[in-house]
């Protein structure tokens, strides 16, 4: 996957390091563009999944709004530029200071994820004298098929509103006159890669757009959230989502009236391939039942295989040697700093490079200063090549 000119380069910077590929950004930005925007809808790439300012130029030069989950966030959005009504702002525990930052900027929409945070978002705005723009978000107790640590649309999740709070939320409506109800709102988990869960979804959605109808409420958008996942197996075959079927798959199943607009909040799926982590192997080591080889980057970097058991793609970049099988550990001192167990490789020595792919979602942004290991360097394509 990576040009020998570049390895070179990556022999010359201190490891580890995030090495992002702007051009396969910019691709897949194109195809999003060409399936999605040119289609209608709109798109908000959710920044929880990378922050990095780099990438959020790119992404705000190619059109797409933002989906942040924090007031940070939001400052971080308007500092990249992007536009206060490109802002969606989720998330099950809002500050009364993160609600007022969304306040202060009259952000596109506040997900609001419950009756009680309805009500706090009506007394602030009011406070402040500002209509809060709103949309509900609603949990469609639906299963999506992914780790449950990333499965939010399940009645057992503490996100959104259950649809039996209905009935409830029709009646308190007319006396939140702070607050424009807007839309409605989904998100039903990450790293989606079947299909079914968001078919689903449209079903769900299109019953409940109907019980807003029939109450008079004329929704101007509804959001689906994110999800959509990538292919950490194949980096290489599938470097870019096939967003054609993902939004085909909306435009075929879920029932949209005129003048009605469909926002969707995507993450992993925009950012996730674009990334790879680059370490060096520090030590080798004979084990009775397999080879550790010992590396630099660790649970600190990138914490998703620890924390959901996830399989990132290991490429040994500096060795096309004979193969052999390893446990890829990291430096750590906990046994949960395992990249990848008994995966065959090419014979690795110290020194030797490798790159942990699709890294670029939840990688760089939820790494931590545990053992007080100091944040590591980013390079992009275009300052190495
Ligand atoms: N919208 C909302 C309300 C969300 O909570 C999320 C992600 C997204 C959109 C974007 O989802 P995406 O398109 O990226 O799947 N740290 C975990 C993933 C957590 C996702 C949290 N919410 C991981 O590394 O797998």
């Amino acid at each position: 996957m990576m040009n020998p000119e570049l390895v070179n380069k990556f022999r010359t910077l201190q490891t580890p390091f995030y090495y992002y590929d702007l051009d396969l950004l910019r691709n897949t930005l194109d195809n999003i563009q060409k399936h999605g925007i040119d289609k209608g809808y709109h798109i908000h790439f959710a920044v929880k999944a990378n922050f990095n300012h780099r990438l959020l130029q790119i992404i705000r030069d190619a059109g797409l709004g933002i989906d942040c989950v924090s007031g940070p966030e939001i400052e971080r959005a308007i500092e990249a530029g992007f536009k206060p009504e490109q802002i969606a702002f989720a998330g099950v525990g809002k500050t009364d200071d993160e609600i007022r930052t969304g306040l202060k900027y009259n952000i596109f929409s506040f997900n609001c994820e419950s009756l009680q945070e309805l009500s706090v978002l009506n007394e602030l705005a009011s406070e402040a004298g500002k209509k809060a723009n709103v949309a509900v978000r609603l949990n469609p107790n639906i299963k999506a098929k992914t780790h449950k640590y990333i499965t939010t649309g399940l009645t057992e999740n503490k996100f959104g509103i259950t649809p039996d709070k209905l009935p409830e939320l029709f009646k308190i409506l007319p006396e939140l006159k702070s607050l424009n109800l807007k839309g409605i709102h989904f998100h039903i988990g990450s790293q989606i890669r079947d299909m079914e869960p968001f078919r689903q979804l449209c079903e769900k959605i299109n019953i409940i757009r109907e019980q807003f109808e029939q109450e008079g409420i004329e929704l101007e958008h509804l959001n689906l959230g994110g999800g959509f996942g990538i292919n950490y197996d194949h980096p290489d075959k599938e470097p870019i989502p096939d967003f054609k079927h993902f939004f085909e798959l909306f435009s075929q199943n879920l029932d949209v009236s005129k003048n009605q607009q469909v926002h969707f909040e995507l993450g992993r799926s925009i950012v996730g391939q674009c990334g790879n982590l680059i370490s060096k192997v520090l030590f080798v080591k004979k084990g009775i039942s397999t080879n550790f080889a010992i590396i630099d980057a660790g649970m600190t970097e990138l914490i998703r295989p620890a924390l959901y058991q996830a399989k990132h793609r290991v490429d040994v970049l500096t060795s096309s040697k004979s193969k052999k099988y390893y446990d890829v550990v990291g430096p750590i001192c906990e046994t949960s700093d395992t990249f990848r167990k008994d995966i065959e490789l090419p014979e690795l020595q110290r020194g030797d490079l490798v790159a942990i792919r699709s890294a670029g979602a939840y990688g760089e942004v939820m790494s931590s200063n545990f053992n007080l290991r100091e944040k590591v360097n980013t390079y992009y394509s275009d300052e190495l090549l």
